[in-house]
């Protein structure tokens, strides 16, 4: 197969994404355009995501990021080998707006079209920025979705563990809001934990030895909300300790379900191959889980791979990307009547 040049479109959450992604005869990516525009200000004042709102701004700003993307990409729709487009899961009015977009185009341009999910978007990434082999283990974190992942290949999935209640980043954001930080909490919590005391606080560490490999978020951010009503009124120096004290649980219990699965990767396919732990979604901007997964890769023997943190969060060439993957793979792409799926797990 030669080289495939893919038009993806991503509106499943609160970013209006398109980009044009290459993909070399070789397997190896290049992103030849990609354009985000982020609905954080529209959404923020709401302390979240807005599904309404969302819709409306993805309907009024896509066509425009669409054109965009094309332009910077020098590649004219003509020579377009595919339209792919997230179908789910989500928001199911975002999805709308980006499943009818990318089928006019695929309609009046006659080019193939592919329906995503949004998690093989994520969970192909690393693939396009780095060389790696499946199979691999995929962390997921974002505001959503708190995942280990096995990939196999292309279209080929276990998942492994789950989150059983909050997802990791609306834990970050839920705390941050209990404390008074602002939306999203995440960096906010990490900006606040630097100034903490390590000491003062300890909380529980979720799920751990659990030999499910799921986590478990709900029950920390009630141990917060707890400690924050028994020292209130809370002086900065608390906010700090109890973000810092948050984080800390955190990245054990992290730590502790990561190392877990990279035991049972290894004892399933060994480490002889150097293999991979990816991680992938917003909270992977966290220097402090970051650097937990770095360091446990290297004491397991693997491989640690963290795309760009444009390409952590939500973005249309992880999109793109996974159409010219299946593609590749020799997949079919999808009638134009596809449906979108809120729910696609
Ligand atoms: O992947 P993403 O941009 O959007 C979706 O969830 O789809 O992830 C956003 C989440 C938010 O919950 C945000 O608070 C969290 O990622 N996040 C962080 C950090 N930066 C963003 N969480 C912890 N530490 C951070 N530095
Ligand atoms: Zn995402």
């Amino acid at each position: 197969i030669g080289n495939l040049d893919i038009l993806g479109i991503e509106t499943s959450c609160d970013e209006t994404a398109a980009s044009v992604v290459r993909r070399h005869a070789d397997g190896s990516g290049e992103i030849l355009s990609d354009v985000v525009l982020s609905q954080l200000d529209l959404h923020a004042a709401f302390g979240g995501v807005v599904p309404e709102l969302a819709a409306r701004s993805h309907v009024t700003t896509l066509d425009r990021l669409v054109k965009q993307a094309l332009e910077e990409s020098k590649v004219s729709l003509k020579s377009i080998d595919a339209v792919a487009v997230t179908s789910g899961p989500g928001l199911i009015g975002g999805l709308m707006v980006g499943l009818m977009t990318a089928k006019a185009i695929a309609m009046a341009a006659d080019k193939p079209f592919i329906g995503i999910n949004h998690l093989e978007g994520h969970a192909l990434t690393a693939r396009l920025t780095h060389a790696v082999k499946f199979p691999y283990l995929l962390l997921l974190v974002s505001g959503g979705h708190t995942q280990i992942v096995l990939v196999k290949g292309v279209d080929d999935y276990e998942r492994w563990g789950t989150t059983i209640d909050d997802a990791l980043g609306e834990a970050f954001d839920k705390t941050a809001k209990l404390l008074g930080l602002g939306y999203p909490g995440g960096p906010a919590v990490e900006q606040a934990a630097l100034q903490g005391e390590a000491k003062r606080f300890r909380l529980p560490v979720p799920m751990r030895r659990d030999p499910r490999l799921d986590f478990s978020f709900s029950g920390l951010k009630t141990a917060v909300r707890q400690m924050a009503e028994e020292q209130a009124p809370l002086s900065p120096q608390t906010i700090a300790d109890l973000c810092l004290a948050f984080q800390t649980s955190v990245t054990s219990s992290i730590d502790d379900r990561i190392s877990m699965a990279l035991e049972r990767f290894a004892q399933r396919f060994g480490t002889e191959s150097e293999p991979a732990l990816v991680v992938a979604g917003g909270v992977a901007a966290n220097t402090a889980i970051r650097t937990t997964l770095e360091t446990r890769a290297a004491k397991s023997g693997f491989r640690f791979i963290a795309p760009p943190l444009n390409l952590c969060t939500d973005n249309a060439a992880m999109i793109a990307w996974a159409g010219a993957e299946r593609i590749a793979a020799g997949l079919e792409g999808d009638a134009l009547d596809l449906a979108p799926r809120s729910r696609w797990p």
